[in-house]
């Protein structure tokens, strides 16, 4: 897949809603739908070692006073890629959080690709805008940079790559400081050639603590090392994500544009799954499901609206064979009608604020964390999601979703549930706000900002220790 190609799609998609967004609101408003990832876990609590959660119980404010001692701080944040998927942009937002309270920060990318990518160079540009410093990974700034720092963030597994063929010698000296933020959870990341300085850094944060267990006991069983102190950090959603979430003005502009495109009417139902088209997000299984769902409401002839789906993050580039598999399904059920698909996005708010639930079907081991659940939630959006993963952390079952079995066998029970949330209007719109209740107490920019200055205090004391030794 080409990225550059993604880059331009996007952009030229933003400006269309950007266009829409002006008419109702400032510049500054409207911005913020840009923001949000497909894969990669997320930031909302700390959790030390296994059980002692932090509760979340700060009041919601627009301070950041919780990291006031990274003033002056330098940090130095490797990160394995630049893009537009989640981790790299997870690690900007914490680049703009360190620099609102005052931090130095430094920022390397240490796989870019030998051709110009428009997309890295806007991201660049984003960054020197706001004073973070970009320099090239392999540089000998770099190296300084690492010698000097007060910490070190890596980005991902793959990004332990960068320590040994840049650093070398140094290598040891540098390691106390590192802080690593792990965002995976497939097989082909516990490497060796990746991990294995792992248990000599400062601490490692990782998106929930579902994936924290499993990166201990494939560690531990597979490589034989040992995690060093880890904590389970949850994300949180942006202030800029919130904004449009909390607008109903411009929540009902976006639904009734969105809805004319695909030519769903306003008293239809509207499910919606979006991410990346890919087995491991399970679209196929979900398709079925509404297959199944609609069977049943035609067996025992319940009284439902008409019923939609939309699968956001279609990329015929990338999945031909996967996507001809989806397509070709509804042809053979007959519900091209019924079933829309759209094209791989990062401005996901205008489909948010047009559906009415959210399908969450990630496959396996599910999600690491699943940043686009807390945003549905932000909408008010009930989440029918798998019992795996991050989701599982997130979504409470019976209450603000509810969960169903990953595999073949999780097809009827999501469709079943697919039927309860069609007939029961009600009860819908209960777990949506139940959900968006969810989101302010602890699935919130700030909180997630919180957590993680815990983990930065810890990390900088242990640090410091170790330079007094
Ligand atoms: C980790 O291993 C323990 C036992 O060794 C097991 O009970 C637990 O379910 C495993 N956790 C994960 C996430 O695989
Ligand atoms: C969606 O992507 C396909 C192929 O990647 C492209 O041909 C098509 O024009 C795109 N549709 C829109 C609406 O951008
Ligand atoms: C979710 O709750 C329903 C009942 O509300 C229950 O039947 C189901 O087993 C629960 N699923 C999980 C994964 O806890």
């Amino acid at each position: 897949m080409a990225k550059h190609s993604v880059g331009w799609r996007w952009i030229a998609f933003h400006k269309r809603w950007l266009l829409i967004l002006l008419v109702i609101f400032s510049i500054s408003t409207a911005i913020i739908i840009i923001r949000a990832a497909f894969d990669s876990c997320d930031r909302h609590y700390v959790e030390e070692g296994n059980n002692n959660r932090v509760p979340i119980s700060s009041p919601i404010g627009n301070n950041l006073q919780s990291l006031d001692f990274m003033k002056s701080k330098l940090v130095l944040l490797v990160s394995h890629e630049l893009s537009l998927s989640g981790g790299p942009l997870l690690l900007m937002e914490l680049a703009f959080l360190l620099r609102s309270v005052g931090a130095q920060v430094v920022w390397v990318t240490n796989q870019k690709p030998t051709e110009t990518d428009e997309v890295i160079y806007s991201l660049e540009h984003k960054m020197l805008i706001r004073g973070v410093q970009v320099h090239s990974a392999k540089s000998q700034e770099a190296v300084d940079t690492a010698l000097k720092a007060d910490l070190i963030v890596l980005n991902t597994a793959v990004a332990g790559k960068w320590l040994d063929a840049v650093l070398k010698e140094d290598v040891t000296q540098v390691l106390p400081k590192v802080l690593w933020w792990i965002h995976e959870m497939r097989g082909h990341y516990f490497k060796m050639e990746y991990v294995k300085h792992l248990p000599f850094v400062a601490g490692a944060m990782i998106d929930s603590h579902t994936t924290t267990e499993y990166w201990k006991n494939r560690t531990r069983e597979r490589l034989g090392i040992k995690m060093p102190q880890t904590y389970a950090v949850h994300l949180g959603n942006s202030k800029e994500l919130m904004e449009v979430a909390e607008d109903s003005v411009a929540k009902r502009v976006l639904r009734e544009h969105v809805r004319e495109s695909l030519g769903v009417r306003n008293e239809d139902i509207l499910f919606a799954i979006i991410n990346s088209v890919s087995r491991g997000k399970g679209q196929d299984l979900f398709l079925r499901a509404f297959y199944e769902s609609l069977e049943l409401i035609k067996d025992q002839k319940l009284q439902v609206p008409l019923m939609h789906a939309v699968v956001v993050g279609s990329d015929m580039n990338a999945q031909t064979k996967f996507e001809m598999e989806l397509r070709n399904f509804i042809v053979e059920k007959k519900i091209q009608d019924r079933v829309h698909f759209v094209n791989k996005t990062l401005t996901v708010a205008p489909y948010l604020a047009a559906i009415d639930v959210l399908i969450q079907n990630s496959q396996g081991r599910g999600e690491c964390f699943g940043r686009i659940t807390i945003e549905a939630m932000a909408f008010q959006l009930p989440v029918l999601g798998t019992a795996a993963g991050g989701t599982t952390e997130i979504v409470v079952n019976g209450s603000t979703g509810l969960l169903h079995p990953a595999g073949k066998e999780g097809v009827t029970p999501l469709a079943k549930n697919i039927v309860k949330l069609a007939t029961h209007v009600e009860r819908r719109l209960t777990m949506g706000k139940k959900g968006y209740e969810r989101v302010k107490e602890r699935f919130m920019e700030q909180h997630m900002a919180e957590r993680i200055s815990l983990v930065l205090k810890e990390v900088l004391q242990k640090a410091k220790s170790h330079r007094h030794l």
